[in-house]
């Protein structure tokens, strides 16, 4: 095509306007309704640790959840301004796919409080009859919670779809009054907007317009996610000393920064502001940056986002504000979690969303959390040789963030993880199956023991069971019952090397996945195969990390040198004892170099089958990864955390082998070394 043409077809789109078209575009893969999929095998039992810990206690003891009048309570973090609305998204799906029947009836409670307690105008939340400013944001996790409690209960369908369409209405006078909105309602409108998407697609009820004028206030009177996303503008190193261009500094903020990873494909929807091979052409025109592309953008932005300030853990680095590279730098876990609930392979079709989702949920999420679920941290560390009280603030290395932010506790920093934290899981496993928008075909998303059992078009009842111990192995038998024939999708990972497939007992076969997924022709009846997912071990691009150290990767899982260490106990709650904050100390050496070429991957199946429970602490997973390392003088910095690894440094003693496990088994951990050649 040459210029004149593309010229011409830009004229041609400007004038027709691309985006005078109306509604909402649809998406390129659907969710199902919360309970249709469910957890497995080892996943199961870690929702079970995860229900028989803090997550699933919090509500008996801890004040901000605890109030038997949750949303009336004073405190402000009782109420729909955070911590009640955290609790409700997290603890609904919590509820239903640990089938819970306490929790159950909590969440359920709740919802009945907030409804019955809706103010004439469809104002929600405790400021009802108070003289307390009203922001929107708040309510935001609440309606997600909303949202997946009608999806489990379609009974309750019009309770909760009118009470949101009241709130819609008067939420759309307030933005259009410039109400309702402080730092952090314009900067997280991404949210909002995925509720307000949600009823257009399902429960629209005649309000299409109102609903999406709403969605347009959001964009246009918030945070520009657009220009945050942009190469020119994206911070590209640890934003410390740096100012934000676009004027909203909370944008550079890791939780505001993980629910922004959605603006631009959820604004997409109605912007038609399209992307893909046409415009792509297009933008070589001057005139052209008008049509620069909503999802290239959110796509460059992710890309962005883990080039400077990604982990080899999945995730990236935020200790309140983004981080950069320094494998002391903090992430927090409410953005380990916020990611993990990531939309944009719905809208955008690209694997890449997928494969990173998959390392933050088996690795960046387990690791900042004790083995049972009881004490979690506000930020983890690549290389983390303490969790400790970094007092006096001058020994800590997170310029934003309090000198406890380490340590393993009920609510250490800040209070929002907690109730926060217990949606990881959860959603990681809601999101694990999808469907083509013809609903004709399933789509397996995430790799694990899941389950699932729907209903697709024509009346297709399909069940399907993963049965495996990945991402502890690399085999996966999948067993599909369909009333009637249908394609079943299964993604295989950019990892994979030298993978097969094995259908109904037959040979295995080379993998000929298309876009990331391989299609599998299931038959009425009863369809099994055996997928074998090899990888090679790397320490490659992805993983080449500052001061020539590097990082060990072998599939969805990074590997990383588990500190020995001792604990003590640094306070415990009067009311619930299992609620410990946890001070972790290194009892042996850690300062190594190793030689990448000698890595060599370990697999040490259990004998019973079954993984041990619960998995993720030190030395319980059965994979493992030996390496030659040498020990080397390396400096702590302000005696608690580990100086940057040195470059190039001289061996101190005799080579030895260590070994390095899964980095979500691991609390203390070097997960980015120095290297040296061995002898
Ligand atoms: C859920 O728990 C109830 C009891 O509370 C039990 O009757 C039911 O069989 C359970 N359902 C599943 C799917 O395990
Ligand atoms: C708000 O106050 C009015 C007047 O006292 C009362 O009638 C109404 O029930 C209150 N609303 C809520 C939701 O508490
Ligand atoms: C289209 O998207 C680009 C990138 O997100 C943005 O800069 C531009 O303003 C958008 N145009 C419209 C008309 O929304
Ligand atoms: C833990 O180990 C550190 C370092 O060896 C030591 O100073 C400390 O006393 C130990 N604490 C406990 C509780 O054993």
């Amino acid at each position: 095509m040459n210029l004149r043409t593309n010229f011409v077809l830009g004229a041609l789109l400007l004038t027709s306007g691309v985006w005078s078209q109306t509604g909402l575009v649809p998406k390129q893969f659907l969710s199902l309704p919360l309970g249709q999929i469910g957890p497995s095998g080892w996943l199961s039992d870690q929702l079970a640790v995860q229900t028989n810990g803090l997550a699933g206690h919090e509500h008996e003891f801890y004040h901000y959840v605890s109030q038997t009048d949750w949303v009336g309570g004073n405190s402000f973090y009782s109420t729909l301004e955070e911590a009640g609305s955290y609790w409700f998204n997290a603890m609904v799906p919590n509820g239903v796919l640990a089938n819970s029947s306490v929790l159950n009836q909590k969440t359920s409670a709740f919802l009945d409080y907030v409804l019955s307690h809706q103010d004439s105008t469809g104002w929600l939340g405790p400021e009802v009859n108070t003289t307390k400013p009203r922001y929107l944001w708040g309510r935001y996790p609440f309606m997600f919670g909303a949202i997946q409690m009608v999806e489990a209960h379609p009974e309750l369908t019009d309770q909760v779809v009118n009470a949101l369409h009241k709130f819609v209405a008067l939420a759309n006078t307030m933005l259009h009054n410039g109400q309702g909105q402080e730092d952090w309602t314009r900067v997280r409108w991404p949210d909002f907007i995925m509720v307000l998407q949600w009823l257009y697609d399902f429960h629209p009820n005649g309000k299409e317009d109102l609903l999406l004028d709403t969605m347009k206030q959001l964009k246009f009177t918030g945070a520009p996610w657009e220009d945050v996303f942009s190469t020119e503008l994206f911070p590209k190193g640890a934003t410390d000393n740096m100012r934000n261009p676009t004027g909203f500094v909370l944008t550079w903020h890791g939780v505001n920064m993980a629910e922004g990873l959605k603006a631009l494909p959820a604004t997409y929807r109605f912007t038609h502001n399209q992307s893909g091979g046409l415009s792509r052409i297009i933008g070589i025109l001057p005139l052209m940056s008008l049509f620069a592309l909503d999802l290239d953008r959110a796509s460059e932005g992710w890309d962005l986002l883990f080039q400077y300030h990604g982990r080899p853990s999945g995730i990236f680095a935020a200790d309140e504000y983004l981080a950069g590279l320094e494998a002391v730098r903090g992430t927090e876990l409410c953005l380990v979690v916020e990611t993990i609930g990531s939309y944009l392979y719905q809208v955008i079709g690209d694997p890449k969303y997928l494969d990173r989702v998959e390392r933050i949920a088996y690795n960046a999420l387990p690791a900042t959390l004790t083995g049972d679920f009881w004490s979690r941290q506000y930020l983890q560390q690549q290389n983390q040789i303490a969790a400790q009280n970094m007092n006096p603030h001058s020994r800590n290395p997170f310029p934003n963030d309090g000198p406890y932010s380490n340590v393993f506790g009920l609510e250490p920093n800040y209070p929002c993880c907690t109730v926060n934290h217990p949606q990881g899981w959860p959603k990681f496993i809601t999101n694990s199956f999808l469907t083509t928008p013809d609903q004709k075909s399933l789509v397996q998303a995430y790799l694990g023991p899941f389950s699932t059992r729907t209903t697709l078009a024509n009346n297709n009842q399909v069940s399907v069971s993963v049965d495996t111990l990945y991402p502890f192995s690399d085999t996966l038998t999948t067993t599909i019952t369909a009333a009637q024939a249908f394609t079943y999708h299964v993604r295989i990972p950019s990892w994979v090397s030298g993978g097969t497939i094995s259908i109904n007992g037959g040979a295995a076969q080379a993998l000929s996945p298309n876009n990331g997924l391989q299609a599998v022709s299931a038959k009425a009846g009863t369809t099994k195969f055996v997928l074998n997912l090899p990888a090679k071990i790397t320490t490659g691009t992805f993983q080449s990390r500052p001061h020539g150290s590097i990082a060990v990767q072998r599939g969805p899982l990074h590997y990383a040198f588990d500190i020995p260490r001792n604990s003590t106990v640094l306070a415990r709650n009067a009311q619930e004892s299992r609620a410990v904050d946890l001070q972790f100390e290194a009892t042996a050496a850690w300062q190594y170099a190793i030689d990448p070429s000698t890595l060599k991957f370990i697999n040490s199946p259990p004998q019973s089958g079954a993984l041990p429970s619960p998995i993720f602490d030190s030395n319980l997973p059965p994979l493992s990864i030996e390496v030659t390392a040498c020990p080397i003088n390396w400096n702590i910095a302000g005696s608690t955390f580990a100086a940057s690894p040195p470059q190039n440094p001289a061996c101190v003693g005799a080579q030895k082998t260590i070994k390095l496990t899964p980095y979500g088994s691991t609390k203390l951990r070097i997960g980015e070394f120095p290297v040296f050649k061995s002898t």
